[in-house]
Order: structure tokens, then sequence, then C-alpha cells
């Protein structure tokens, strides 16, 4: 890799500086200074951060590191929604909002701190009253509605394990994840809605949850019109069983290492990763970025439009901003429905102040033109930030200039399901550089490696690696520790994100992309393997390969080959019943765009599918060493 690889010319650096009130006012202040702070005593930093969360039981140690295993906060109990209700509750913010909702129909609610912690409480109870213990594995299947945090929360009040699926995914997809993680219970909402329509969930949980024993009940949040019934003896209603409880529920004292969550990530081969999550550390680490990274402060009305089905809405949706005692907005709304200005509008609604969103809305947005924001006032922002891939230059320019009128900080946080938390960007106040993200915030110890796992050169390119624990990194993938140990031995001893990234002179960095066949396409992480996996499982496909090509919105789209059984001619039906037929059983988010029907695909000798030689081909360019193909 050589400088030349790159759109964004390393030797004349372009900054964007904020007005210093931005540093004198934030919660950070100067980052190199805080930055040398934490080197000079890790664990000293660390244990400043862990002490702005209530511990119901002190720890003893920081940091345990047996490599590649850490432990963090040792012997630390704490109860992640005592930070995040009860103590808001008792200090002053039982009547602050917590969660503005605002439904596609144009429907509202809203929760005070007070309200959230009663009815987190009651489905706690109602959980419990089921026989969910601690331990025991819950998924939640859901769109964007108060119900899914509610959800999320009271199972994180008794200790029981959420898994959170994106309710965009289809029947296998589903299925998949509910079967590794052992799902006791599956809670979901019977429709969501997308542009004025509804989408049945309902269904797919039914098809999903055969062949899967572990599965004892259904709780069913009935939000459409007709309500829909509840056939067999396991579907239960979300507010009947809510209602019948005593408000109340004592939170469960957890230890600190004991595991949150499980949120599945695509893999590159076969299955998706469970990733683990644990409480302790995650509570600290949401706690803190959220804080000194987004910049929240109390008077702020905060939204980040993700899912809270993705980690990007475990950590910034839901426990980062509720551990803040902040006031968080969220939505089910599309940023195109009904019109372009919807998302403008919501703002200026709400008086959003800090607005957290991906690199594909802010291209969309530019490429439908400013003539929709211009409609709104949009002077309540104060920081806008961005997550999910590379934020290109001109999309930061765009979001810059017509969205932070030339005023807000853009922060472009990198981060990982795997780390849980934002681990590069640049925090409020510090000098941008479009088309980096920044440098690794305090806490964390970043760095551009080669395959050797030896630090590159600035102004050199490499894989980008993490040199020392923090506190919300994975514990472990469910099931499958080998794939966890790969994490950290796959470059030399430190952990790989499997980026791409470039060091500039300056200590910022850019990242270019994955250095995998991992494909992400509107932010979201799609692995090759399960479309694949899907379009094999067609009867027309004998064999498929997909990759990513360049998308001026979404980033990257995805394109399958496909060479097709005996007795069956491609023809345009064959390609949209193969689209349909990705979208059923993984979900619309992994459609391929294109498809392509073939007589063969470039493979290994041991029959490995070279998919770069087809990218290669796709794009034009020089499909590099090929010594090792079959043919
Ligand atoms: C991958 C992780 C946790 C955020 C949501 C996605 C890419 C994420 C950035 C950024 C460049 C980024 C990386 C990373 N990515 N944020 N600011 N700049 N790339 O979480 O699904 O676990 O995906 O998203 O490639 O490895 P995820």
């Amino acid at each position: 890799m050589t400088e030349q690889d790159f759109s964004v010319p390393l030797d004349a650096p372009k900054y964007y500086r904020p007005d210093p009130s931005y540093r004198e006012q934030s919660w950070i202040g100067d980052y190199e200074e805080a930055y040398q702070r934490f080197i000079a005593d890790p664990d000293g930093f660390w244990r400043e951060r862990a002490a702005e969360i209530e511990w119901f039981e002190p720890f003893d140690r920081v940091m345990e590191w047996d490599f590649p295993y850490a432990r963090w906060f040792l012997n630390g109990k704490l109860n992640i929604t005592h930070n995040c209700l009860d103590r808001h509750v008792q200090k002053g913010r039982a009547n602050k909002v917590a969660l503005f909702w605002r439904g596609e129909q144009g429907e509202e609610k809203a929760y005070t701190y007070s309200q959230l912690l009663r009815n987190v409480s009651a489905f706690a109870n109602a959980l419990k009253r089921m026989g969910v213990k601690k331990g025991d594995r819950v998924c939640i299947y859901m769109p964007v509605v108060p119900e899914q945090v509610i959800a999320m929360l009271a199972c994180a009040r008794i200790g029981a394990v959420h898994s959170v699926v994106f309710g965009g995914f289809g029947v296998n997809a589903l299925n998949q994840r509910i079967r590794d993680s052992g799902s006791k219970v599956v809670i979901t909402s019977d429709v969501s809605m997308r542009r004025g329509k509804e989408i049945q969930l309902k269904p797919i949980v039914e098809e999903a949850v055969v062949n899967a024993p572990s599965v004892e009940a259904i709780i069913v949040h009935r939000r459409g019109t007709p309500m829909v019934e509840l056939h067999s003896e396991i579907e239960l209603d979300f507010y009947e069983l809510l209602e019948r409880e005593s408000n109340y529920c004592e939170p469960e004292s957890m230890d600190a290492e004991d595991p949150l969550f499980l949120l599945y990530t695509s893999g590159t081969t076969g299955s998706p990763k469970g990733i683990i999550h644990a409480c302790g550390g995650y509570a600290v680490g949401t706690q803190y970025t959220t804080k000194y990274v987004l910049d929240v402060k109390e008077d702020d009305v905060y939204w980040c439009t993700a899912d809270p089905g993705w980690i990007t809405g475990h950590s910034y949706v839901v426990y980062g901003p509720l551990l803040n005692g902040a006031t968080v907005f969220f939505t089910e709304t599309t940023p195109d429905f009904p019109d372009h200005g919807i998302w403008w509008k919501l703002i200026r609604d709400y008086g959003v102040s800090i607005f957290y969103t991906a690199p594909t809305a802010i291209r969309m947005f530019m490429r439908v033109g400013e003539q929709w924001s211009d409609r709104y006032d949009l002077s309540s922002l104060r920081v806008l930030a961005s997550v999910g891939e590379p934020l290109n230059p001109e999309a930061f320019e765009w979001f810059y200039h017509h969205i932070g009128k030339d005023r807000c900080p853009i922060v472009d946080t990198w981060w990982q399901t795997e780390t849980g938390m934002h681990m590069i960007t640049t925090m409020v106040g510090e000098p941008m550089r479009p088309g980096f993200a920044g440098k690794p915030i305090p806490g964390v110890v970043a760095d551009v490696v080669d395959m050797d796992g030896r630090s590159v050169e600035a102004g050199n390119g490499g894989f980008l690696a993490i040199k020392r624990p923090w506190p919300s990194m994975l514990r472990t993938v469910y099931n499958d520790d080998e794939r966890y140990r790969k994490y950290w031995t796959t470059l030399d001893s430190l952990y790989t994100a499997t980026d791409l990234a470039v060091k500039g002179h300056d200590g910022n960095i850019m990242v270019i992309g994955r250095a995998d066949d991992l494909i992400i396409v509107a932010g979201h992480n799609i692995g090759t393997a399960e479309v694949e996996s899907a379009l094999v499982s067609h009867e027309a496909v004998a064999e498929a390969a997909v990759i990513g090509v360049p998308d001026p919105v979404k980033g990257n789209q995805i394109k399958a080959f496909a060479i097709l059984k005996d007795g069956y001619a491609g023809s345009d039906r064959l390609k949209s019943d193969l689209r349909y037929h990705v979208r059923m059983t993984v979900g619309p988010i992994a459609m391929p765009g294109e498809i392509e029907f073939v007589d063969s695909l470039p493979k290994t000798r041991s029959g490995k599918i070279v998919r770069r030689v087809l990218r290669a081909k796709e794009l034009g360019m020089d499909p590099g060493d090929t010594s090792t193909l079959e043919d």
C-alpha cells in the first residue's frame, strides 16, 4: 500500500477549527493533555472513569490481563439499569424526559426517568414470573419503538442476557441467532412501520422458532390494526404481562464480568459471531465516551439515528445516553418519508442539539440537495457525529456547511461491535481533518501496523490495531472462543480490527475499509458468506460469490455472481426471484443490487472463491497475484 492509493492528499492537510469556546466548555478540555494523563497512569485514568458510575460493591482491581483475556473492575458489583434509571430518579432527574419517541405516522411518546424506571421494572417482573433467570438469553426482535428499549433494560435489570436482532433481518438470520444463543424467550412486535406500510414481523418469528427448541415463550407487542390474534399457548401480550406487575423490581447485583448482552455481527466465514459484552466494563466505556466524545450536557436533546438493534443503538441510543441522564430522541421514521425534509423537521421540532448519524444518510441528503434542510431552522444543533464507515471529505464538507452551518464540530467516530465504545475520533473542539477519523481517545492505544504487528511510519498504510485492552472490549464469541482468540493472534498479540488504515504525519488516522470479506452497505456490516449461502439455498443456484462494488450513496453495493444448476436459464425473472429469496432469508439489507450469471468462479486450488479477482475485474483493476488460482 502506498500513499498514492488514497484520494486524500497526505502532504497538504486541510483542517477545520471549531470556535475555541467548544474546547473551553467541553468535558474533555484539551485532548493532548487528557491523553498524556491517561498514558502516565492508565489504571488511574480508568479508575476515575469507573467512579462516574455507582457500584453496589467496589472493585478491588482495575484490570487483569491474561492474554488474550482481560478482566475489568474485578469483584465490583453493579447493575447498569440502576445507573441508567434509579440513580437519576434519586438525584433530581425523576421528571426529566429520558426518551422522546416519534412514530412514522407522527405519533409521539415521552417517558420521564421515573416513568421509564416503572415500565422497565414491571416488565422485568413479568420476565421473572415467566421463569427468566440471571444468565438466561432473551432474543429481542423489534422495530424502533420504546418497548424495544424497555425490553432490553428489563433483561439487564434481572441479569438476563439480551440478544437483540435487528428487525430488518429475515427468517434464517433470526433462526440462526435464536438457536446459537439458545434464547428462552423471544420478544417481538406484530408489525414494524416502513414508509407508511405495516411490515409483518410475527410471521417471521413464527417461522424462525421452528427448530429452535430453547424457545419457551414469545411475547408480542401488539401495535398494528386490526390487532393480531395470539394463537398458540406460548404467545403472550407485552402489555398484559407488564400491567399486572408491580412497578418496582430490585436490580440484580451483577459481577462486573458477568455478561450483559450478546450481539451478533457478521463473520467472514460461516455463521455470525455472538459478541459478548460484560456488565462493568461496558457500563464504564459507554458512560465515558457518551460524555466525553459526544459531549452530552444536562440540557442537550440527543439524537442518534441508529436502530437499537445494532451496536450503535445499544451503546449510543440506549445505554450511554441513559447512563448520562440525557434526554434521548429516537424515531422509527426513515429519512425519506414522507419527504427528505423529515429529519430536519424533527431536529427543529424537538430542539435536537447533538445529532449522530451515518455517512450513507449524509450522502443521500447531499444527493437530494440542501433545499430540504434549508427549510428548517437547525440552530439548536451544537455537535454533529458520524459512524459506520469512512466519512469521505465531500460528505464531511456538506454536513459541516449545510447542517452544522460552519459552526458545529463533526465527531467522526471509529469503532466496532467488538469494541463496544468509540475508539478513534476527533474530540469536540480539536481541529478536524476531513477524510480522517482522528486520533485514539484517551483510554485507547491504537496504531497502524504491518502484517507482523510493527508500527508503520507516518504517511504509510497498514492494518488498524489496538495495543492495550479497554473496558468495553468483547470478552469472547459466544460458543466459539477460538474465533475470539483470532482477534488477538492475527497481528502478533495486538487486537486486529481487520480494517485498513493510513497514518497521517499529524497523528490522524484515515480508515479506508475492511481488509476481509465483509461488505459495509449503508453502514451495515454484511458477511459475504451469509449472502452466498442464501443464494445457494435457492433451487436454481449451484454456486455463488458476492462482492462489494462502490456506490455513491450506500458506500458499497452487493454484486452477486451465480452459477446456475443444469436445466435453469438465467433470466430477469430469476434475478428478481433470487433477490427476493435473499430478502426473505437474510433480510432486505443484504439484497444484491446486481446479479450476474456466470459459468465459473475464480478459485484457489483448495476451492476457496477468490473474491478479490472478481472485484478487480468488476472495477477494471489489476487482479494482483493469481498464481494460486485453479485456472
Ligand atoms: C466496521 C465495524 C460500531 C459502529 C457501527 C458499525 C467500519 C465504523 C467507522 C468510521 C471508518 C468505520 C469499520 C469497522 N467503521 N465506523 N468512523 N470510519 N470506518 O459497527 O457493524 O461492528 O462494523 O465499520 O470498517 O471495522 P460494525
